[in-house]
Formats: C-alpha cells, sequence, structure tokens
C-alpha cells in the first residue's frame, strides 16, 4: 500500500468517491497505529464506503519538544497494518510543508471554558495545534464524516465546536475507547512503556472503574480526594489530575443534577510517558 502525500491528490480521490455517490469517512491519526485505531477504521465502514486514514505527526499541538521527538513513527508498519483494508482505506501522509506551507503556527481559536480545563490547562496551546491542524485537514480532505475515539473526550468536544466556529459541512462521530483485555487505553503512547510500566498501568482503568461504581454514593469532591490519595501510594504512576464534569460543558458539579451526565477524567505519568484516560459515570 502507498500513501498520498500530496493535498490535491486526496482531494481528488475524494471528489471522485463523492461524485460516485459514496459516502466518505476521515480518521485522522498520528500514526502508530494500533487496534484502537483499527475500531475507528471498522466503525467508519459501517457508514462510509471509502475512508481516508490522515498520518501526520502535527508539531503545533505538542507543547514538550521531548514529547514530540520521542513520538512513535513507525510508518511502513502503519502501511502494512492497512494494507488488509484493500481499495476501501486511501492514507494521506503530508509532509508539514503540504500542511502548513512555510508557517508551522497554529491559529488561535476561542474554544471558551473547554479549552482552559485538563489537557488545555496542563497542555497549554494544545487545542490550538489540533484545531488547526484539523481545519487544514478537513477541508484538504473534504470528507462527509470524521471519525474521533472518546478516549480523547475533550478533544472530541472541541472538534465538535471547530466546526461550529469554521462552519464546516462535516459530521463528527465519537466512538467509545478501546481497551486491552487489561483495562489499559490503546494509545500509541503504549509503545513507550516498559515491561514494567505496562504491569502497573491498568490501574487507571481500576481507578476509573472505582469512580464509576462509587459515584452514587460518594460526592465528587469525596472521590476527586479518595482517588488523588490511591495514587500518592502507587509507586510508578504519578497522576496529574483527575476531574468530573459534565460532558455537556466539561464544567466540574458543586452537585449532582438529574438528568446530565458525568465522565471522570485523568492523566498519569508512567516514568515520562503521559497517558490519559476517562469513563462514563452514569
Ligand atoms: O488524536 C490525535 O491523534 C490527534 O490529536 C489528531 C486528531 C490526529 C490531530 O493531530
Amino acid at each position: 500500500m502507498q500513501a498520498i502525500t500530496a493535498h490535491n491528490q486526496i482531494s481528488k480521490i475524494v471528489s471522485q468517491a463523492k461524485a460516485q455517490g459514496k459516502t466518505v469517512g476521515f480518521v485522522p491519526t498520528m500514526g502508530a497505529l494500533h487496534r484502537g485505531h483499527a475500531s475507528l477504521i471498522d466503525y467508519a465502514l459501517k457508514d462510509c464506503a471509502l475512508i481516508v486514514v490522515s498520518i501526520f505527526v502535527n508539531p503545533t499541538q505538542f507543547n514538550n519538544v521531548t514529547d514530540l521527538e520521542k513520538y512513535p513513527r513507525t510508518i511502513e508498519k502503519d502501511l502494512a497494518f492497512l494494507s488488509h483494508y484493500g481499495s476501501k482505506v486511501a492514507v494521506y501522509n503530508p509532509s508539514p510543508e503540504e500542511i502548513y506551507g512555510n508557517n508551522v503556527s497554529s491559529k488561535g481559536y476561542d474554544f471558551g471554558h473547554l479549552e482552559t480545563v485538563m489537557e488545555g490547562e496542563h497542555r497549554p496551546g494544545h487545542f490550538d495545534g489540533v484545531g488547526t491542524v484539523l481545519n487544514i485537514l478537513f477541508r484538504q480532505v473534504n470528507p462527509h464524516k470524521a471519525y474521533f475515539g472518546e478516549k480523547d473526550f475533550q478533544q472530541l468536544t472541541i472538534v465538535r465546536k471547530l466546526v461550529d466556529i469554521e462552519n464546516l459541512d462535516l459530521e463528527i462521530i465519537g466512538c467509545p475507547i478501546h481497551r486491552q483485555e487489561d483495562g489499559l487505553a490503546m494509545s500509541s503512547r503504549n509503545a513507550r512503556l516498559t515491561e514494567h510500566q505496562l504491569e502497573i498501568a491498568p490501574f487507571i482503568y481500576e481507578s476509573l472503574l472505582y469512580a464509576k461504581n462509587n459515584f452514587d454514593s460518594l460526592s465528587a469532591r469525596e472521590l476527586k480526594g479518595y482517588i488523588e490519595s490511591i495514587y500518592k501510594e502507587k509507586d510508578g504512576l504519578e497522576l496529574e489530575y483527575f476531574e468530573i464534569v459534565n460532558i455537556k460543558n466539561l464544567r466540574t458539579l458543586s452537585r449532582k443534577r438529574k438528568n446530565q451526565q458525568y465522565r471522570a477524567f485523568l492523566a498519569v505519568y508512567a516514568g515520562e510517558v503521559r497517558l490519559i484516560d476517562n469513563i462514563a459515570l452514569n
């Protein structure tokens, strides 16, 4: 399988598919593909005859240079991984110039409160970078629908807002988190974990399950306090944040309200590797 590197070529392939009456789906990725990405593609294939998968490690969304440098890049493996989809998948692997021209920088978006909490608070500029690259990719690829995993639930919420801000004619579809058997959420960053870190990382999902199972009986404050305390005792994993928020607006709650949906979110360091995860609480 060969990747397309020129934006006018991917635009042409999509226009031709649309002219044949095909629904076109888009799965944007940064590569190092795993079963979580495959689940997004499989989900997209239920509705779409052609799926464009982009592979682009976007420099503007990394607020940490080491994280960008160490981000796994496995293009040959990724192409082999996608090859069994045959002609149903087209791979777009642009260079930074193809995306940014000679100005690799982010547009300043106003995503309001959504960008000030959790990932936004701990990774300044991250969502401007995500918004910028997706706005460019959406316009170059021009699909009917784009698919995002709920592991990056805050990103999914921001992408919906981006589509409004940029007035794009595009349906955004959120797909369930794909987990290993031991509960660890699939992530390209898992490739950087040592054997020992892989052994202890399922604690992240266990802590989220605790939050879910005790959401009815404990207040949000009590739960937050408890989760923070168990990470203090856990060697090898360092909790950056744990938050319970309303999924509509990502605001923390003073008290639970009927007919509202809540999710717990966290970011955890295993050594240098930063992992995020979340769970629906009700
Ligand atoms: O979720 C990701 O892998 C990235 O943030 C995305 C959506 C591909 C944008 O670079």
